[in-house]
């Protein structure tokens, strides 16, 4: 199959990689310092777990001809990157379009595509298992199991399940989510929390791990964000994790005091924009819901004061 990853940063890097192994023919869109280290250096990648590094020449394009058709595009970039890409996307005449990674407003993205676009096109939503951080020199270093996306689409009309399905072969998993709206939006409610923490202790997870305190308030929260999106009519999925949420808040406290201790956490990517994006869209749900969610203001108001004078 044609494929190809725009957005080559830790999650478009370890994707393309997969795309490869799968046996498809894999371009990357890159820009800048990253166009150059692909086209110098290829595409290398550490498997943090697997405890190796690969290095895939493959093709690299820094710019999208209208002409230019793939079976399937994936685009992997940060939610507050998207709008610098919607043009290319829909300027290009290929059918089939994948966003992968955080996204607090899906059918907003799939309808601007859809407006500026000139043909009709087919979009899903993923979300791909992996984490990581990208090294000055352009190495990717990959947390990663055997390699998983979620998917679905929009509509809830499944029609690219089976091209996805069959560009990633069986060595990645995919799981197919019917309501992938309430999925993204379910898991963006639980980073926003996280990460922040993370932002207003200087990435010190294992600061984190050691304060009872800081992790309640993230708990409550991650509960309070629930509670908005389900007064919105939004449900929580997967509805395991809602459940661990609602009846069994304790266990969820110590599973996140054990993750922040956990090594790998040393990789996490230190950038907050993309985070303030899903906040001002996160507002509106806000508004709407009009319930006391104390905790989850606090935890906003202290991370986006240190994101204004970080600047
Ligand atoms: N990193 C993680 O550990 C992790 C874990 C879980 C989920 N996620 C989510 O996965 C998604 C992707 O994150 P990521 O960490 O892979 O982001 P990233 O490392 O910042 O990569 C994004 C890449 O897209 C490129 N890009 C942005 N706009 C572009 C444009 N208009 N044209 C061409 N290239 C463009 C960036 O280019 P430049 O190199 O020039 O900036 C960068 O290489 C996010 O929603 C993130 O929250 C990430």
């Amino acid at each position: 199959m044609r494929v190809l990853v725009l957005g080559v940063g830790v999650l478009g890097s370890y994707l393309a990689h997969s795309l490869l192994k799968a046996g498809n023919d894999v371009t990357v869109l890159a820009r800048g310092k990253r166009y150059e280290q692909l086209s110098d250096d290829g595409l290398a990648i550490k498997h943090y777990f697997q405890k190796k590094t690969t290095v895939d020449r493959i093709n690299v394009i820094s710019e999208l001809k209208k002409d230019d058709i793939y079976d399937l595009i994936f685009v992997v970039m940060k939610y507050n990157q998207l709008p610098s890409a919607l043009l290319t996307i829909a300027n290009n005449l290929s059918e089939n379009i994948i966003l992968i990674g955080n996204n607090a407003n899906p059918k907003r993205t799939e309808a601007d595509i859809q407006k500026l676009s000139k043909s009709k096109k087919k979009i899903g939503f993923g979300f791909q298992t992996s984490a990581g951080i990208r090294e000055d020199s352009g190495q990717v270093i990959s947390i990663h199991g055997k390699g998983n996306i979620t998917f679905g689409d929009s509509n809830g009309d499944l029609s690219l399940e089976e091209t996805v399905k069959k560009a990633f072969g069986t060595h990645y998993k995919v799981t197919i989510e019917k309501d992938i709206e309430a999925w993204l939006l379910t898991h963006y409610v639980f980073i926003l929390p996280m990460n922040s923490l993370l932002y207003i202790n200087d990435f010190n997870a294992k600061k984190i791990s050691k304060s009872n305190v800081s992790l309640n308030k993230m708990v409550e929260a991650t509960n309070e964000g629930l509670e908005v999106l389900k007064e919105n009519g939004v449900d929580i999925i997967p509805r395991s994790l809602g459940k661990l949420i609602s009846d069994y808040k304790k266990l969820y406290f110590l599973l996140m005091k054990i993750y922040f201790k956990l090594p790998m956490n040393k990789f996490v990517s230190g950038g907050f924009d993309e985070i303030v994006a899903l906040y001002n869209d996160f507002k509106k749900l806000k508004n709407n819901a009009n319930i006391n969610i104390y905790n989850w203001d606090n935890l906003e108001k202290e991370a986006l004061n240190k994101h204004q004078k970080s600047k």
